[in-house]
C-alpha cells in the first residue's frame, strides 16, 4: 500500500461523503454506493478520498459539482458532467486493439483546448479526461494539465511514456488528480509485442512506481484478452499491479472499433464479468489490495448506464464533438460551433443516459449499413444518419432510475 494511502470501506466515508455537498442528492449517491459497494482510497496525506477513477475525489469543488449536475439531471436536464479530450492523435505505439486506428494523427491547438475546458466547465463538467493518441507526446502537455479549470478534476490516460519525477512535479497540486496507465501484462515480451513498442512495458511500469512515491491515485488499466482470463493469469496480473503500487486496477472489454471493427466478443464479455466479479468480490475486504472496477459493470443498466452523448461526450483531436472517445460519429465541430451549440443539437439523438454501451449497438448499425470507415471520424451528415438509427430515449440506469428519484 502507498505512503499516505488507507483502503476504507463504505462505513468510513458515508459521513464524510454527506459533509460533501448538497444533501439531497448527495444522501442518494451515498445510498447508491451502499448498496453498490466498492473498496475507496483515503488519502490522508491531502485529506481526500477516491471511489475510483471514474469520479473526483471528494470532498473538493469537482466533487460538489458533479453533486449540483447529477441534482440537474436527475430533474431532466441534459449536462455533460464527464467529458474527454483528445488532445494529440499521434502516437509512439501501434496497438493490436487501438479503437483510434482509423484516426489521423493531427494536434489541438493549445487555444482550441482551453476554450473547450472553458466551456464544458460552464455546461457543468464536473471530470475531465486527457487522452490520445499518446497525450505525453505533446510539448506544452503540462500547461494544458496546469490549465484544467477549478471546479474540475481531471484524468490523464498515458502509457507512461515521458511521466518521470520531474513531469509529476510540475503537475502535483493541480486540478490533475488521477493518473490511468495501461498495462496490457505482467508478461514484458507479451506486452511490447501487443504495443508494438519496445519500451511500452517499461514506461507503464517506470510511470506506476513514480506516482506511487509521489501519492498521486494510479489506476492501472487492461484490455482484457482470453489469455488472462483463467483464474492463474489473472491472479498473477493482479499481484503483479498489487506490488508496482497502482491504487486501482481498471479492467475494459474490448470495443468493436477502429482495428476491433465488426469483431465479436460476446463469449469473452460474459466470462469477464464472471471471472472478475468474482475475484472482486472474494478482495473487497482485502484492504492492501487495489481496488477492482470493472469499467462494463460501471456502464451497465445496474450502476450509471452509458453516457455517450447526454452526460459524456468527447473533443476529437480534429476538433470534432463525437459522443464517446472510441465512436466516431460527428455532430459538429469546435473549430466553428461554441460547445453549448454542439451539444445543444446532440439533444435530437441522445436525451439521457443509455441503459447498455452505445459504441457496442452503434458499431453493429455500422457493420449492417456497411458504412465505409476507411477514415474517421465520420462525416457530419452520415453520422446524423447512422444516429437517427439508434436515438437514446427512455428507460435510464439504476442509479437515475432507482436511487437519484
Ligand atoms: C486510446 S488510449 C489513449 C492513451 C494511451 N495512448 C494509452 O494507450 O494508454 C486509452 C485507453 O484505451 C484503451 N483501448 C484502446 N483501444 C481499445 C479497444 N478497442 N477496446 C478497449 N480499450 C481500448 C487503451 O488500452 C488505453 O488504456
Ligand atoms: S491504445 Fe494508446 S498507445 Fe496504443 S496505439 Fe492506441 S493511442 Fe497509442
Amino acid at each position: 500500500m502507498k505512503h499516505g494511502r488507507k483502503i476504507v470501506d463504505y462505513n468510513d466515508i458515508e459521513s464524510v461523503m454527506l459533509k460533501s455537498g448538497k444533501i439531497d442528492i448527495i444522501r442518494k449517491i451515498a445510498d447508491f454506493f451502499k448498496q453498490n459497494p466498492e473498496k475507496y482510497t483515503h488519502d490522508f496525506l491531502m485529506e481526500r478520498y477516491f471511489i475510483n477513477s471514474f469520479f473526483p475525489s471528494f470532498p473538493s469543488p469537482a466533487w460538489s459539482k458533479l453533486a449540483e449536475s447529477l441534482g440537474k439531471i436527475v430533474h431532466g436536464e441534459r449536462i455533460p458532467f464527464q467529458v474527454d479530450m483528445v488532445v494529440t492523435g499521434d502516437c509512439h505505439c501501434s496497438c493490436w486493439h487501438c479503437f483510434r486506428a482509423k484516426h489521423d494523427n493531427q494536434e489541438l491547438s493549445s487555444e482550441v483546448i482551453k476554450k473547450f475546458m472553458t466551456q464544458a466547465s460552464e455546461l457543468g463538467t464536473a471530470s475531465i479526461g486527457i487522452t490520445g493518441g499518446e497525450p505525453m507526446l505533446r510539448e506544452d502537455i503540462v500547461d494544458i494539465i496546469q490549465s484544467i479549470p477549478d471546479g474540475m478534476e481531471g484524468q490523464l490516460y498515458t502509457t507512461g511514456y515521458r511521466v518521470d519525477k520531474d513531469f509529476v512535479n510540475s503537475v502535483k497540486g493541480t486540478n490533475l488528480t488521477r493518473f490511468i496507465v495501461s498495462l496490457d501484462h505482467y508478461d514484458e515480451n507479451i506486452m511490447c509485442k501487443r504495443r508494438g513498442h519496445d519500451h511500452a512495458f517499461k514506461d507503464a511500469l517506470n510511470a506506476i512506481e513514480i506516482l506511487s512515491e509521489q501519492n498521486i491515485y494510479t489506476a492501472v488499466t487492461l484490455c482484457i484478452t482470453d489469455d488472462l482470463l483463467n483464474e492463474d493469469d489473472i491472479i498473477k496480473y493482479f499481484e503483479f499491479v498489487s506490488k508496482s503500487g497502482g491504487d486501482e486496477i481498471r479492467i475494459i472489454l474490448p470495443i468493436p472499433q477502429g482495428n476491433l471493427e465488426g469483431k465479436n466478443y460476446k463469449r469473452l464479455y460474459m466470462n469477464a464479468m464472471h471471472v472478475i466479479k468474482k475475484f472482486k468480490n472474494d478482495h473487497m475486504h482485502k484492504a492492501d489490495f487495489p481496488s477492482i472496477v470493472l469499467f462494463s459493470e460501471y456502464e451497465s443498466q445496474h450502476r450509471l448506464g452509458c453516457g455517450a452523448g447526454a452526460n459524456y461526450i468527447s473533443l476529437n483531436n480534429d476538433g470534432s464533438i463525437t459522443p464517446c472517445v472510441a465512436v466516431p460519429l460527428v455532430f459538429g465541430n469546435i473549430y466553428e460551433s461554441s460547445l453549448s451549440e454542439i451539444y445543444e443539437s446532440m439533444g435530437a439523438y441522445f436525451k439521457n443516459s443509455g441503459r447498455t454501451c452505445y459504441g457496442k449497438r452503434m458499431g453493429k448499425i455500422m457493420q449492417e449499413e456497411c458504412v465505409d470507415t476507411t477514415i474517421t471520424p465520420l462525416p457530419l451528415d452520415v453520422s446524423l444518419l447512422l444516429a437517427s438509427k439508434c436515438v437514446v430515449d427512455g428507460e435510464k440506469a439504476d442509479f437515475f432510475e432507482k436511487f437519484a428519484k
